[in-house]
């Protein structure tokens, strides 16, 4: 087992599924200890003691991120019954892909900005105090390629340009403090968020250099990274995780379909 997150703590949010059961683990497995937030109690608890069967240090709390409560209570625990914090991954996250902005009810709207964007900010205002006094440690907030890019749907992309409006006021503000903080950026991942949407995996995996999604392990491997010492010396940035879809997805398209022409000129 490798050991870089020995003597840490960390809370992943969103960790009953997809990506943060991923980072969950593998955080786990580096040595941290890891509390597992999430509402879907069920599928959390059963998350947390697969990683207790495999050896590592795991408790599942009940935590809605747009709840201030809640995360005072289970920041407030982890100070009485650890008395530490190093690390924070800012994952959890709905989609509701209502499409066009005319079809969006402000309901929506404001659900999707209450978990995906003022969860991270009610998290960090609550943790960050407790992880500097624990000497310091990383966050991540989880942004998305849709937050780097327009995007079809609006509520869920402009949450996702938020997170690297507060990822970079943080970083700013918290470094002082000893904490890093860094936004991932993942492209298409294949995970309960997308199931049931085929058609969208096949266009947007179509359009990706490397052509597919990624896989949850594959992103939570960015975050090991990222709130490892190995990142010691990056904060404020906006990491993409995607495929090549950003940067070369649609010249790669282009170039294909040239190349496929039999007298081709690039
Ligand atoms: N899957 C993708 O293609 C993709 C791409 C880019 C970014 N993302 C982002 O990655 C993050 C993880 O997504 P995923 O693909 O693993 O999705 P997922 O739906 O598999 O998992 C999200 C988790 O968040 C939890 N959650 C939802 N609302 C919550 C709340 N109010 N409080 C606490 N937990 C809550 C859910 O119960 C679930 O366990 C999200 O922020 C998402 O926007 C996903």
């Amino acid at each position: 087992m490798d050991q870089k997150l020995e003597n840490k703590t960390a809370i992943v949010t969103g960790a009953s599924g997809g990506q943060g059961a991923a980072e969950a683990r593998l955080l786990a497995k580096s040595g941290a200890r890891v509390i597992l937030a999430d509402i879907q109690d069920e599928l959390g608890e059963a998350v947390a003691q697969s990683i207790r069967d495999d050896g590592g240090d795991a408790l599942y709390k009940h935590l809605d991120v747009s709840e201030l409560s809640n995360w005072q209570h289970v920041v407030q625990g982890i100070a009485d019954e650890f008395g530490a914090l190093h690390i924070l991954v800012n994952n959890a996250g709905i989609a509701l892909r209502t499409g066009r902005i005319a079809n969006t009810s402000l309901e929506d709207w404001n659900r999707v900005m209450a978990v995906n964007l003022t969860g991270p900010f009610l998290g960090i205002q609550t943790a960050a105090p407790l992880i500097r006094d624990s000497g310091g440690g990383a966050i991540v907030n989880t942004g998305s390629i849709a937050g780097m890019t327009g995007h079809f749907a609006t509520a869920y992309s402009t949450s996702k340009w938020g997170i690297r409006g507060i990822t970079k006021s943080a970083a700013m503000e918290l470094q002082s403090w000893g904490i890093r903080v860094n936004t991932i950026a993942p492209g298409l991942v294949i995970t309960p968020l997308v199931e049931g949407s085929d058609d969208f995996i096949d266009a947007l995996g179509d359009q990706t250099p490397m052509q597919r999604g990624a896989q949850p392990e594959e992103i939570a491997a960015v975050v090991l990274f990222l709130v490892s010492d190995d990142a010691s010396y990056i904060t404020g940035q906006d990491i993409s995780v995607d495929g090549g879809f950003l940067d070369f997805g649609g010249y790669n398209r282009v170039i294909n379909q040239v190349m496929a022409q039999p007298d081709q000129k690039v």
